[in-house]
């Protein structure tokens, strides 16, 4: 069986203070959880996230890195630095950094393999455009982005990828793929991890749903077949809100 893992992307979102009081209060609404719980912060709350987070069951990731370890790239934060704080997981290849910020699938493949090498467990993004989806090309997007994604990995560092299943149409936006719709796009990629890396890796690995996934529709998503969790944007940045999808099943 795999475990239930519930993400809160903060995106570019809360202050170190804002992150300590979070932290705080959701620490003992979580304690008792059989989920997995991370948050992802911006860089400048890492350091407090850390230390706040320490001696409990939240795991706390970034939302980017690079993929050198060290170098002439002004502004940039690696795999290193990440890992050197504690950081245990990064997001990479979020719909966001793909149409902004010029990520692509080979700059996620270059990020997903320096995350392993410095230790890191990405959580790597796939998602359709609602063009793509509306042409009827969502599988071969995303199973194409998964492909790309992993290259070269192995057997053992695919089971330890977690995949965040996000259509782009449904971010930020309220609309929610039906529970039916996500399960069908994830068992897509699944079966995809199958043909490339065998049954028992495609049978281990953790595959999230997100898109406006909030505490009202949370328990019906994460309840379907393959939907191993959620990728948490808005919602995460309630404590309230976030504990209630962390704590959907009890
Ligand atoms: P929302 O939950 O705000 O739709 O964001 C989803 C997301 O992008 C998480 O990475």
């Amino acid at each position: 069986m795999r475990k239930k893992v519930i993400a809160g992307n903060w995106k570019m979102n809360m202050l170190p203070d804002e992150a300590i009081n979070f932290i705080q209060e959701l620490t003992p609404m979580v304690e008792k959880t059989q989920n997995e719980v991370i948050l992802c912060v911006p860089y400048t709350d890492l350091f407090y996230a850390l230390l706040n987070a320490q001696n409990t069951n939240i795991k706390i990731g970034a939302q980017n890195m690079h993929f050198e370890q060290s170098g002439a790239y002004t502004g940039e934060v690696s795999g290193k630095m990440l890992k050197a704080i504690g950081v245990e997981y990064v997001i990479i290849g979020h719909s966001e950094r793909r149409q902004y910020f010029a990520e692509n699938d080979e700059t996620v493949n270059k990020k997903v393999k320096s995350a392993f090498e410095n230790n890191l467990k990405p959580i790597v993004c796939v998602g359709e455009t609602l063009e793509q989806r509306e042409n009827g090309e969502t599988k071969e997007i995303i199973t194409s982005q998964t492909e790309k994604a992993l290259n070269g990995l192995s057997n053992e560092q695919v089971e330890n990828t977690i995949i965040a299943y996000e259509p782009i149409w449904a971010i930020g936006t309220g609309k929610t793929a039906t529970k039916e719709d996500a399960n069908d796009s994830i068992k897509a990629i699944r079966e995809k991890i199958r043909q490339i890396y065998g049954q028992n890796t495609a049978e281990r690995v953790i595959i999230q749903y997100g898109g406006s996934v909030k505490s009202s529709n949370a328990g019906e998503l994460f309840e379907m077949s393959d939907i191993d969790g959620g990728l948490v944007g808005g919602a995460s940045l309630k404590v309230e809100e976030f504990s209630k999808i962390v704590n959907y099943n009890s």
